[in-house]
C-alpha cells in the first residue's frame, strides 16, 4: 500500500474534524444496533436525532462556509454536495427505513472518509488565512451535542 504522510489538520478545521469522529461513531452504534437485533423504530429514532443535532448543521456549515473555496465547479466539490444530498435523503426515509439504515452506515462513513482523506486536505491548500481565520470564529464556540437517552448500542 501506499503510504501517503498524514497533513496536520490545520486548527480552523479541527472542530469539523471531530464532528467527523462524532460521524465515524454514529456509524459504529448503528452496526452495533443492527448486531444486536435492536427495532429499526429504536435506530430510526436515533438517526432522526443524530441528523437534527449533528448533521444538518455540520452540513450546513461545511457548504456554507467550506466549500466555497473551492471553484464550484471543482469535481470534488460536486462530489460532496452530492453526497450530502444522498445522505438527506436516506436520513429522513421513512418508506424502507431498514434499507435506508444500512446504507446510511456504509454511506456516512465513506463521505467523511472522502472528505479527511481528500477534501479537506485539498480545501486547507488552497485557503487563504483570512478564510480559515474566519472558520475558526465561527466554530471557537460551537455548543456541544446533548448526550442521547436511549443508547441502545451499550
Ligand atoms: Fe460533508
Ligand atoms: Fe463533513
Amino acid at each position: 500500500m501506499e503510504k501517503t504522510k498524514p497533513i496536520k489538520r490545520h486548527v480552523a478545521l479541527q472542530p469539523l474534524s471531530r464532528q467527523h469522529h462524532f460521524g465515524l461513531l454514529f456509524s459504529w452504534k448503528l452496526r452495533k444496533g443492527f448486531h444486536k437485533n435492536i427495532e429499526t423504530k429504536r435506530l430510526q429514532q436515533y438517526a432522526k436525532w443524530f441528523f437534527k443535532h449533528e448533521i444538518e448543521p455540520h452540513f450546513k456549515d461545511e457548504e456554507k462556509y467550506l466549500f466555497p473555496i473551492l471553484e464550484a465547479d471543482n469535481e470534488l466539490i460536486e462530489r460532496a454536495l452530492k453526497e450530502h444530498r444522498r445522505l438527506k435523503r436516506l436520513f429522513n426515509n421513512t418508506k424502507d427505513p431498514e434499507r435506508s439504515l444500512h446504507q446510511l452506515e456504509e454511506e456516512l462513513d465513506a463521505h467523511i472518509r472522502f472528505e479527511e482523506r481528500v477534501l479537506f486536505n485539498e480545501i486547507q491548500k488552497v485557503a487563504t488565512e483570512a478564510q480559515l481565520k474566519k472558520i475558526e470564529e465561527i466554530h471557537s464556540n460551537l455548543e456541544e451535542t446533548p448526550e442521547y437517552d436511549d443508547p441502545f448500542w451499550e
